[in-house]
């Protein structure tokens, strides 16, 4: 524990401002946030960022289908989405937006650096068109037969009958989407990042970046069938940022929305006071990490293009980019129109978001595999181990400490008691691994050691004897060693029920820096219910709702 203090940034993905949270976007920011607090506790200093992703032609059609503008629709999302990640613990250092000053700053300095440094480059390009819309229509937003199968109905990249890739232009009948008329091939000026010519560098940092195995291997695939340079710009009309330079011309969403990490971390340091920018903290030479967590589907973005830019316009690169699989519900994609689907605030109007938040840490590993929300395995799974293992050793013995006004004794188990102190190091260092899955194998089993310990030691069959002997203290007094270690081990993943445990112990600033410190002579507080079981009905209602599409 004497090790060099680290200074970090982390953050979750900035989810799209145009819907509210979803049981996925739960998944990476409680996977996420449980790493932020452990590195807390281990004592380094993190500024932990997220925003609202305010930018692109998805946005700005809901807020033209909703009568309002882009601007006035994702200041309603960032706020709904603030509130709905706060009452699930989550509370970054700073949640801002990506259509903001900050953010336009740096998105115009990063692409002016690497315009300067020779990584831009201009090529014409043809894109179907839609004259009544006056729109260029992105892949999603036409439809037609597939130029191979000549199946009905695919979307402008790819067709879901015979797996054919291909470009929107060869469609066969194209028609939009917006207007249902045939688009026209039309001809403009596009911006390239050159990514294939920053192939090497990108190689080298994932080289150096201790990238998840399951990462790399995709990452290779990609180098295989490789890189190409990459389309920065969308022609007016877009909701974005101006290219510096050009009257009609946007970065493209996926460009300033990375950077909006660093206007993120921009706004943080002024709402701070600090003296300090952001480009102090994420030039090359900065000594502070970076650690982006992701869902697998945008690795390309943040593994490819953000290191690749950062370079281009002499930033520094992640330190490292975590990725999760995607959240299933009940073995099926979660999805709205199929009627599987789960949003966050159905979830906090019924139960405490600290189950939650145990049951995605018992899934979540280091791999990318999927990770499935299974309702009935979540009741159980909760009931059992935080009612039924968990706060069970607490229940199990208080009666016996009420006998002695709340006080434990002055001797205890110490040898077993520093068992469990060992095993608790073990337990961070899974956390600090990613690997919360077998965190929470390692503390349910010494709950269960605990749990053994009682039973052995029977205290109800002593207090037959005598309400106030000597060694019913003793065996109360270990129990509750334990039960403290525990919590101080559940606290990242359950940090509600965790503070409410340190009041009960009458031990409110405790937590793993002093996790070997034995508790004699102390007097704790009346116990009372600290979590109850989930019920049938909240496991009801929840079904419920996600059928409702
Ligand atoms: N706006 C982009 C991210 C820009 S980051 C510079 C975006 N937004 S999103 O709202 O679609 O997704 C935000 C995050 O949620 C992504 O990391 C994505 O992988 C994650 N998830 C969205 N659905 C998910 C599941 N069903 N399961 C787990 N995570 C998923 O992408
Ligand atoms: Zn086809």
């Amino acid at each position: 524990m004497t090790t060099k203090k680290k200074e970090l940034i982390i953050t979750s993905a900035l989810p799209y401002a145009n819907g509210p949270l979803h049981f996925g976007h739960l998944l990476e920011h409680i996977q996420t946030d449980i790493w932020v607090r452990t590195q807390r506790i281990l004592g380094n200093k993190c500024i932990y960022l997220c925003a609202s992703d305010a930018h692109g032609t998805p946005i700005m059609m809901k807020a033209e289908e909703e009568n309002t503008s882009p601007e006035k629709l994702v200041d309603k999302y960032m706020n709904e989405h603030k509130k709905t990640l706060g009452a699930f613990q989550v509370n970054h250092d700073c949640y801002y937006q990506t259509h903001s000053e900050e953010n336009k700053k740096y998105s115009e300095l990063i692409y002016k650096n690497a315009l300067k440094n020779g990584f831009i480059s201009k090529k014409n390009i043809k894109q179907l068109y839609d004259q009544e819309k006056k729109l260029f229509l992105a892949d999603r937003y036409v439809q037609g037969n597939c130029p191979k199968c000549n199946a009905p109905h695919q979307y402008g990249d790819n067709c879901d009958v015979c797996g054919a890739k291909y470009e929107a232009t060869e469609l066969l009948n194209p028609v939009s989407i917006f207007s249902k008329k045939t688009p026209v091939i039309k001809e403009s000026e596009h911006l390239f990042f050159s990514l294939t010519k920053l192939e090497n560098e990108v190689k080298e940092w994932i080289d150096k970046s201790s990238l998840q195995e399951s990462v790399v291997n995709k990452l290779q695939e990609w180098f295989k069938d490789g890189l190409m340079d990459w389309d920065i710009s969308r022609d007016a009309p877009y909701f974005g940022f101006k290219i510096p330079g050009f009257e009609d011309k946007f970065f493209y969403v996926w460009l300033d929305a990375p950077i909006g990490y660093i206007g993120t971390l921009e706004k943080y340091l002024k709402d701070m006071k600090e003296e300090i920018n952001a480009y102090d903290l994420w030039k090359e030479s900065s000594e502070f990490e970076i650690y982006h967590f992701i869902g697998k589907d945008i690795l390309n973005f943040h593994a490819l293009f953000w290191p690749a830019l950062l370079h281009a316009a002499e930033f520094k690169k992640p330190t490292n980019v975590f990725v999760h699989g995607f959240l299933t519900l009940n073995g099926n994609k979660m999805s709205k129109s199929k009627q599987n689907f789960l949003l966050a605030d159905q979830y906090s109007k019924e139960l405490n978001s600290d189950y939650l938040r145990y049951y995605l840490a018992t899934k979540l590993t280091n791999k990318i595999d999927d990770i499935d929300f299974n309702l009935e395995d979540f009741q159980k799974k909760v009931n059992t181990d935080l009612v039924g293992k968990f706060i069970n050793i607490a229940s199990r013995v208080n009666k016996f400490l009420k006998n002695n006004n709340n006080k434990l004794g002055s001797k205890i188990d110490e040898v077993l008691i520093k068992e469990f102190h060992m095993e608790a190091k073990n337990v961070f260092d899974d956390f600090v691994n990613l690997d919360y899955s077998n965190a929470c194998k390692r503390i349910m089993k010494l709950a269960d050691m605990a749990n053994q310990y009682i039973d052995k030691n029977q205290p109800w069959v002593l207090a037959k004897e005598s309400i106030n002997a000597k060694e019913i203290i003793q065996i109360s007094s270990t129990a509750i060693n334990l039960f403290r270690i525990l919590n101080i081990c559940l606290e990242p993943i359950i940090p509600e029920t965790a503070s409410k445990i340190k009041s009960y112990l009458n031990l409110k600033d405790d937590s793993y820096v002093n996790l070997e410190a034995f508790i004699k002579n102390h007097e704790i507080e009346s116990f009372e219910p600290l979590i109850t079981r989930i019920e049938d009905d909240n496991i009801t209602y929840l079904q419920k709702v996600s059928e409702s599409g």
